[in-house]
């Protein structure tokens, strides 16, 4: 597959076969996550894979809100993970302070797209959550009260009848311009 190939494969799944995977292939996708960028190199991102299938019903659960009809996919999903925020270097600190930009959740992004190429290349299926209760998912994994989860991500091998669906995005020129910003 080329790059682009993988970009276009890439999509939000919300469905999985049981299947198990394997912990040498999540890890590929952890050390395509690795050597994302980052502001001044601090990498500040843990990764807390859950693959155990009480824990991660129960991480399933915390992303789900009665009344609200998201992400009761992830209870299929053999594999979710949770991307902790870290402590950026000091430097990276006072930059975002001085510059006003979250520059550590801008990482941690980034590595989150690393690691779902990386799964799509692989055959797997991912979708990035947003949308879950904090605290609960700390309280699961220990996380101490101090630290941020930024994102969950679900992971699992999609039916194989799961289609590939036309990406709805704005078209180029409505999101660029050279030289001076025009919309
Ligand atoms: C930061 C972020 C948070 C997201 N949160 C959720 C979520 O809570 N539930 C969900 O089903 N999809 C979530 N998504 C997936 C987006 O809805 C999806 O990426 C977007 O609609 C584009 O579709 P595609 O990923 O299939 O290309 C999230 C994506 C991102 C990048």
């Amino acid at each position: 597959m080329t790059f682009k190939d993988i970009v276009i494969k890439r999509q939000s799944v919300r469905k999985y076969l049981s299947t198990p995977i394997d912990r040498d292939i999540i890890i590929k996708c952890i050390e395509s996550a690795r050597l994302a960028p980052s502001a001044s190199n601090s990498q500040p991102w843990h990764f807390v894979i859950v693959d155990e299938p009480d824990l991660k019903n129960k991480i399933a659960e915390a992303t789900v809100t009665k009344g609200i009809p998201i992400n009761k996919f992830a209870f299929q999903a053999p594999v979710i993970v949770a991307i902790v925020v870290e402590m950026p270097k000091t430097i990276t600190k006072i930059a975002s302070w001085i510059k006003k930009r979250d520059f550590p959740w801008i990482d941690i992004g980034i590595a989150a797209e690393h690691f779902c190429l990386q799964a799509t290349e692989l055959g797997l299926g991912t979708c990035m959550i947003g949308w879950f209760d904090e605290k609960k998912v700390k309280k699961l994994l220990n996380i101490p009260s101090n630290k941020r989860v930024g994102l969950l991500i679900t992971l699992g091998y999609p039916p194989h009848d799961y289609l590939l669906r036309e990406k709805i995005r704005k078209p180029v020129e409505k999101m660029v311009s050279f030289n001076q910003y025009k919309k």
